[in-house]
């Protein structure tokens, strides 16, 4: 009995220690140990200039109270104080373009951005006394002018023996930053060697035009079905994408038609009657002909 009296009390020493530490975690979190945390920025990689932009902050005050919150490009241009009236304070030329009554706490919104808006972006929350912890994040947003019409290509000539060089131009339309050019051929991306790019800076507002050139020499297996589609594929981050296209054809001198190529063997079995056909034909009777 004495044995088990002891277990006992040991047992019941062992739970109110148990308790006192749990009461010691709970004291922690109450007086703020575990305060601001899990701060991040959520803004566009990209827009196009004009548009209307959410820049959110995200964060979790757990056991803090909000203090601040601010918003910097460079300079300060927007401050969010729970405990002013109004919360919400603009600074500078982008705070000017605050649209207030849609951003708060954890958004800010941005209207007609244009290009020099381009850049890092930083949040900084701080919790209120007696922590003020104050954490700051960043990103990046390309505010960018896009190009005004599709690309134009153009390409020195239509027909193309194998051997010969394909040269054109893909011109795309002004806009900030550069259009990314590339271009396939049936399909497959060209082999940047044979590209060469020209960035045509016009105007104050930095704007390029961008000319991509293509000098591509034709191999036997270049052609498809006797063509060469030829793509130009400009993008300005996921804001604009279009392609330019052409198809070349393959041209094969009539005598290669004529001797040992695959139409001919055709000719023989007959089952072909096509202009060609005719047009040999009457080379062969013209042939025998002379022959006689
Ligand atoms: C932070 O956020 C992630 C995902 O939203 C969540 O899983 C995690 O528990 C958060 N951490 C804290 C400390 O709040
Ligand atoms: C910005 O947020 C508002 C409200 O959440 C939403 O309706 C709008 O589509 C968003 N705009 C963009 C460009 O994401
Ligand atoms: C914000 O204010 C503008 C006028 O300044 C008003 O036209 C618009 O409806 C308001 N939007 C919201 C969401 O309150
Ligand atoms: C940005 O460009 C606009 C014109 O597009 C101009 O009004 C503004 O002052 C410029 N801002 C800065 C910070 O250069
Ligand atoms: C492509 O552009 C270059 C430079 O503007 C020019 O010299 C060349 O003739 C152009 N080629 C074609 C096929 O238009
Ligand atoms: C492109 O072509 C050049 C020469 O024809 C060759 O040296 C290079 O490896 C090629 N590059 C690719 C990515 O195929
Ligand atoms: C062009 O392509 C590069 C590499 O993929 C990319 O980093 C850049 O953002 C692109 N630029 C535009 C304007 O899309």
């Amino acid at each position: 009995m004495k044995v088990y009296r002891s277990i006992m009390r040991s047992a019941v020493r062992y739970r109110e220690t148990r308790s006192a530490s749990l009461l010691c975690v709970l004291l922690i979190a109450v007086t703020g140990v575990r305060g601001l945390s899990n701060v991040s920025i959520d803004i566009p990689l990209a827009v196009a200039a004009g548009t209307t932009v959410n820049m959110t902050c995200r964060y979790d005050l757990q056991s803090d109270t909000l203090y601040t919150v601010k918003w910097y490009k460079g300079s300060e241009f927007f401050r969010y104080v729970p405990k002013e009236l109004p919360p919400i304070a603009v600074f500078g030329e982008l705070g000017a373009k605050v649209v207030r009554n849609r951003s708060d706490e954890h958004r800010v919104v941005l209207k007609d951005v244009q290009p020099n808006h381009t850049g890092k972006y930083r949040c900084e929350v701080s919790g209120d006394s007696p922590s003020f912890n104050t954490v700051m994040v960043s990103g990046y947003m390309h505010v960018a002018s896009l190009p005004n019409g599709r690309p134009q290509l153009r390409i020195e000539k239509m027909r193309y023996a194998v051997g010969d060089t394909v040269r054109g131009n893909c011109t795309v339309p002004s806009g900030n930053p550069p259009a990314n050019v590339t271009w396939t051929v049936n399909g497959t991306p060209v082999n940047s060697s044979s590209i060469k790019f020209i960035n045509e800076a016009i105007g104050d507002h930095q704007q390029h035009t961008t000319v991509a050139e293509l000098d591509l020499e034709t191999m036997q297996d270049s052609f498809s079905n006797g063509r060469l589609q030829i793509l130009c594929h400009a993008n300005v981050f996921h804001l604009y994408k279009e392609t330019a296209e052409v198809s070349l054809k393959e041209e094969r001198p009539r005598l290669a038609s004529v001797l040992g190529t695959r139409e001919s063997s055709y000719i023989g079995s007959g089952t072909k009657c096509t202009p060609e056909y005719f047009y040999i034909t009457a080379m062969t009777a013209l042939l025998l002909c002379n022959l006689r």
